[in-house]
């Protein structure tokens, strides 16, 4: 049960070794929480993400198959992992891919891939963690988007409109269920240096997983309904929104 300070004691990752996600449950598990379910393609890094939460002193820690390309799998991984632990009180949506855009562009096909991970996969999650979360009467959902959906730019149009699908989803999620008991935190985050960003050259105000994990537990904490990661992004593309078209479409990669 979320406990009165609004901290959660168990947790579902899907998307389990996720660097964001890893920093996200380092700051839940000294905030009490118990029970971690890491749910993701079988990995190393996976297991490594496990034993960190071990580490850290979390009480029970498990990995889950979990593919977001699974799509017709997805609802029963979700209902087996709330039938074995019981209470589920925080679900992270944390699974996702960039891709390379020029890569994308010429291959339909592995842009479906992407597309399906980051936005199809994971509202049929959400959609099954909400419908248990909805008969358990409490729980959070958190939705890593990212400001790249505010407004898709020409250079990364396929990730940033599947960031737009998922955080559109995610919103009408959280409106649906006020008063069930359950709310939806979306996170928007701006670009994290760090393993999905490697090799590229930092945007302006960049942050860290660190600081994204930070305003991610203080989201959970005050219930919002949306952080931005740096905060001062809100007001960035409040305005980025704005600009016209022929303006925005010369926006450097
Ligand atoms: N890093 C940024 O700059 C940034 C900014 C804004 C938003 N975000 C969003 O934040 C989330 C976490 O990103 P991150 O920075 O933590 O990146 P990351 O370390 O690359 O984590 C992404 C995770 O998604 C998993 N994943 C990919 N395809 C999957 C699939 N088909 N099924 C299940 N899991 C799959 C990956 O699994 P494997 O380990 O098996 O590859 C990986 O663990 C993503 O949704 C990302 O779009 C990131």
């Amino acid at each position: 049960m979320i406990d009165a300070t609004g901290r959660p004691q168990s947790v579902l990752v899907l998307g389990g070794a996720s660097e964001l996600a890893r920093a996200i449950v380092a700051g839940l598990v000294p905030g009490r929480c118990r029970t971690v379910v890491l749910a993701g393609r079988p990995s190393e890094r996976l297991e490594a993400a496990a034993e960190e939460a071990r580490t850290q002193g979390a009480d029970v820690v498990e990995i889950v198959a979990f593919d977001a390309t699974d799509l017709a799998g997805t609802p029963g991984v979700i209902d087996a992992v709330f039938d074995r632990f019981g209470d589920i009180d925080l679900v992270l949506a944390a699974a996702g891919a960039l891709g390379d855009q020029a890569d994308l562009e010429s291959d339909p096909t592995a842009a479906a891939e992407l597309i399906t991970t980051n936005f199809t996969g994971l509202a049929t999650a959400l959609l099954a963690a909400a419908a248990r979360m909805r008969a358990q009467g409490h729980g959070r959902l958190v939705v890593l988007s990212s400001v790249a959906g505010e407004r898709a730019r020409k250079a990364n149009f396929i990730y940033g409109s599947t960031k737009s699908g998922l955080d559109a989803f995610a919103q009408g999620l959280g409106d649906s269920l006020v008063g069930s008991g359950v709310s939806v935190t979306i996170v928007r985050p701006g670009f994290v240096v760090g393993r999905m960003t490697e090799g590229m050259d930092p945007a302006p105000f960049a942050t860290t997983p660190e600081a994204v994990a930070a305003a991610v537990i203080g989201g959970i904490e005050s219930g919002a309904e949306v952080v931005y990661e740096p905060p001062v992004l809100r007001w960035v593309f409040a305005v980025m929104r704005q600009l016209p078209r022929a303006v925005w479409r010369r926006m450097p990669g």
